[in-house]
């Protein structure tokens, strides 16, 4: 009788989706790949990640860019400590690994951003070790097909499924296959709800199929809400130019440019944007309108940014504000969060929208 391992490998064979980084020869982009994975869908990560090969063909070129413009290639994609971590990393390999990734997932594990998980993936499908990748998607398949009931969050519950997945992945010829194929089942068929178990070959021995308790696996000890946090976003222009001002580097999107305004205690009414727009920038903005609102889920906060239009400004800009008067031709070449491009967008709209 045919293993799971091996029906697992033949669904792979002819279900595997086209990517550009699958058979690619340079484990360089196998990495950059699995960096750009770590947080987001493979649709969402393929054009950014085509998109920054192009720019960082080699470990090299990613070591000598400038920090910004490695992050101009991440902005949209979040989580931007992957993109500094990425070229740490790269500047790492280039002073001490003679520009060659590390070879194993011991040494890979060492670098800035590479994680047990990503440090296997690699390692699997670049240099055919066989150490199995336990990433969210597999320990979804896995507790289902296992019917085990541990917080798949969390370590040790990680660790006890690479355990029991070890023998499997040392018995298979293509450890990367194998690898790929349990994240690929997870990411098309075992989803997380209304799983497509008529198309999975581990179906007929799945102890949530069996049992019809597919909606119970992964088990989710009640997580805890994330807060919700206010912030103002003004939008000022002059002479056609329109106010930006830059975060500190150190901290949450260090460097990223926005919109005046800033974090508030509370949901801001006009006059407390007025006052965040005075004290970061020493202007005095007169008449705001609300402008709508925009909703950004970051990884332990929720952001409601209202939005407002100033029907005015007077005075000049502190001399110590990280501030700047720009043309809108200029706006691709700055680094945005998606909150603030969304912010950008909303009010660029708002402007061209005709007057009734
Ligand atoms: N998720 C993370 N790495 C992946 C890979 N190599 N294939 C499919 N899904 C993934």
């Amino acid at each position: 009788m045919r293993s799971w391992s091996q029906a697992l490998l033949c669904w792979y064979a002819a279900h595997r989706r086209d990517l550009p980084w699958r058979g690619h020869p340079d484990p360089y982009a196998v990495w950059v790949s699995e960096i750009m994975l770590q947080q987001t869908r493979v649709t969402a990560a393929r054009p950014y990640f085509e998109r920054f090969l192009r720019r960082f063909p080699t470990v090299d070129t990613l070591a000598a860019a400038p920090v910004a413009d490695v992050l101009k290639h991440w902005e949209g994609l979040g989580y931007y400590s992957r993109a500094r971590n990425l070229q740490t990393a790269a500047r790492e390999i280039v002073a001490r690994h003679s520009s060659r990734i590390p070879a194993s997932a011991a040494a890979l594990a060492q670098l800035p951003g590479i994680g047990p998980y990503t440090a296997a993936a690699i390692a699997s499908i670049c240099f055919h070790e066989p150490v199995p990748v336990v990433d969210g998607n597999v320990a979804r398949v896995f507790s289902r097909y296992l019917g085990w009931t541990d917080d798949f969050r969390k370590l040790p519950a990680r660790r006890k499924l690479a355990v029991w997945l070890q023998p499997h992945i040392m018995a298979v010829a293509c450890p990367g296959d194998f690898n790929q194929a349990m994240m690929e089942l997870g990411a098309l068929a075992c989803l997380p709800h209304t799983p497509l178990c008529d198309q999975c070959p581990l179906a007929t021995a799945c102890h949530a199929h069996c049992t019809g308790t597919q909606e119970k696996f992964p088990v989710r000890p009640a997580h805890k809400s994330v807060p919700t946090r206010h912030a103002c976003a003004v939008v000022i222009r002059r002479r056609g130019r329109l106010l930006l001002v830059q975060r500190r580097e150190q901290g949450l999107l260090g460097g990223f440019w926005e919109l005046p305004g800033g974090e508030t205690k509370r949901k801001p009414d006009a006059r407390t944007a007025a006052t965040a727009v005075k004290s970061q920038t020493g202007l005095i903005v007169s008449d705001l309108s609300a402008n709508g609102m925009i909703e950004h889920v970051f990884s332990h906060f929720r952001l409601q940014l209202v939005l407002f239009a100033a029907g005015g400004s007077a005075g000049r800009l502190r001399a110590n504000a990280r501030a700047r008067w720009v043309h809108a031709a200029a706006l691709v070449h700055l680094l945005f969060s998606t909150a603030h491009r969304r912010a950008l967008q909303l009010c660029i709209a708002a402007t061209r929208k005709p007057r009734q």
